[in-house]
């Protein structure tokens, strides 16, 4: 069996799909893996680290990919254009896909696959349950850039972290305030600790409570018994009530005014980010304050912020990184390799070299979305949750 790994195309993008340790493990199989010329390049993964690992190195995407069963991506292929321009259409008919597709936003992508005769996994759509969490891509690459997001915004501070007492006077410790407190938050939580800020954090979800108290945090509630029904059976937020808005609203604005860095990660999944942070709450804010938007790439959690720039906007610098776990290159390739591992292993058939994938595991069903030609998560045909 043939894997490829083709060199993400797309701009901005600097993660790779393998690691070196992924290879051998798949090359232990009996697999046999070809990887795109420079595909690690961004992530520090040179071709010799590759090869060293059992891969074979392909001059071009078209080469690497020609005859693959499987193809490892981190984003999803290029559908549209000709020749290499059009990832999809390098790989064969009968292929299986696995990567960060996008599914429920990109509809005709996933038409594309299911013509072109893949079967396509979108690893985003991992459930939520505790044998799934060694191969939920959402949270290895969501922790890498909780973790980012206030290392950024300490870059962008004019102000130290901890708290300072010199001989030549005493410098604050910095105000950070968390907004949504999922893995991303968390880590932003730890992380602005360790740095010796003081950190309060919020969230929709009553039980971020507790574990923003166990790191250290002080949390802030805006509504408890609205909250009570905020979180989905698969662990998500709701999008929530018009009135809980307002609300928020109110409570946030008091407290952001205080506020040095702002961090925001708060996500529904398959819709546009809740505006948490509006223009008002942004002039209230003080002079040289910080805002890090990690929604930014989903519309933003706050409305002024731009994707992909840094802006400054009534004195307060608003953070719109796109790809921050990208920004994190080699952890992040190294992390969403072994998510993509650990999703295949348990289907590979040693003796025959080959996978053989057991539909009815809900890891496979979860995340498969087209096979035999046709669109075939509930999700995306209409017959799911
Ligand atoms: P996410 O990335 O979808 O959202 C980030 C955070 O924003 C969430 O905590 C959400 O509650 C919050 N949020 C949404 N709307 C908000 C609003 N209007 N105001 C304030 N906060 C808002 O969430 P993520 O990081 O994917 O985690 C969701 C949950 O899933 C967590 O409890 C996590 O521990 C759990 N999880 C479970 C896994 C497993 O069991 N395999 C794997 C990964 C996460």
């Amino acid at each position: 069996m043939k894997i490829a790994i083709p060199k993400e195309s797309r701009s901005g993008e600097t993660r790779v799909a393998a690691s070196p340790d992924v290879v051998k493990k798949l090359t232990g199989f009996g697999f046999q893996v070809i990887i795109e010329k420079g595909a690690g390049e961004a992530s520090a993964i040179t071709d010799d680290d590759f090869k060293t690992a059992g891969a074979t190195i392909a001059k071009d995407a078209a080469t690497a990919l020609k005859g693959a069963d499987m193809v490892l991506k981190i984003q999803p292929p290029t559908i549209e254009g000709k020749g290499a321009a059009n990832e999809l259409s390098l790989i064969k008919k009968g292929a299986v896909l696995v990567a960060h597709l996008g599914a429920m936003t990109n509809k005709k992508d996933v038409d594309a696959y299911a013509k072109a005769g893949i079967t396509s996994f979108a690893m985003e759509l991992m459930p939520r349950i505790s044998r799934a969490q060694s191969m939920d891509i959402l949270s290895s690459q969501s922790n890498l850039a909780g973790y980012k997001s206030v290392l950024d915004g300490a870059a962008e501070f004019g102000s130290a972290f901890p708290m300072m007492m010199t001989a030549a006077g005493t410098v604050p410790p910095a105000k950070v305030f968390i907004m949504g407190v999922g893995v991303a938050g968390l880590q932003a939580i730890a992380t602005a600790k360790r740095l010796g800020a003081i950190v309060t954090a919020t969230d929709v979800r009553p039980a971020t409570r507790e574990q923003v108290e166990s790191l250290g945090g002080k949390f802030l509630t805006v509504d408890e018994e609205m909250e009570k029904d905020a979180e989905t059976e698969a662990g998500y937020a709701k999008e929530m009530p018009k009135e809980y808005f307002e609300k928020q609203k109110a409570v946030v604005a008091e407290h952001i005014k205080k506020q040095d860095i702002v961090i925001t990660t708060a996500l529904i999944p398959g819709r546009k980010a809740p505006v948490l942070v509006t223009e008002d709450m942004v002039k209230s804010m003080k002079h040289g304050s910080v805002i890090v938007d990690l929604a930014v790439e989903a519309g933003g959690n706050c409305p002024l912020s731009k994707l992909g720039k840094v802006v400054e906007t009534h004195g307060v610098k608003i953070v719109g990184h796109q790809n921050v776990p990208g920004r994190l290159a080699k952890d992040a390739s190294a992390l969403f390799a072994k998510n993509l591992f650990n999703f295949i292993s348990p289907h590979v058939d040693a003796e025959k070299k080959t996978l053989t994938f057991d539909w009815e595991d809900e890891t496979v069903s979860g995340t498969l979305i087209t096979r035999d030609g046709k669109v075939v998560n509930p999700l995306l045909t209409g017959k799911g949750k």
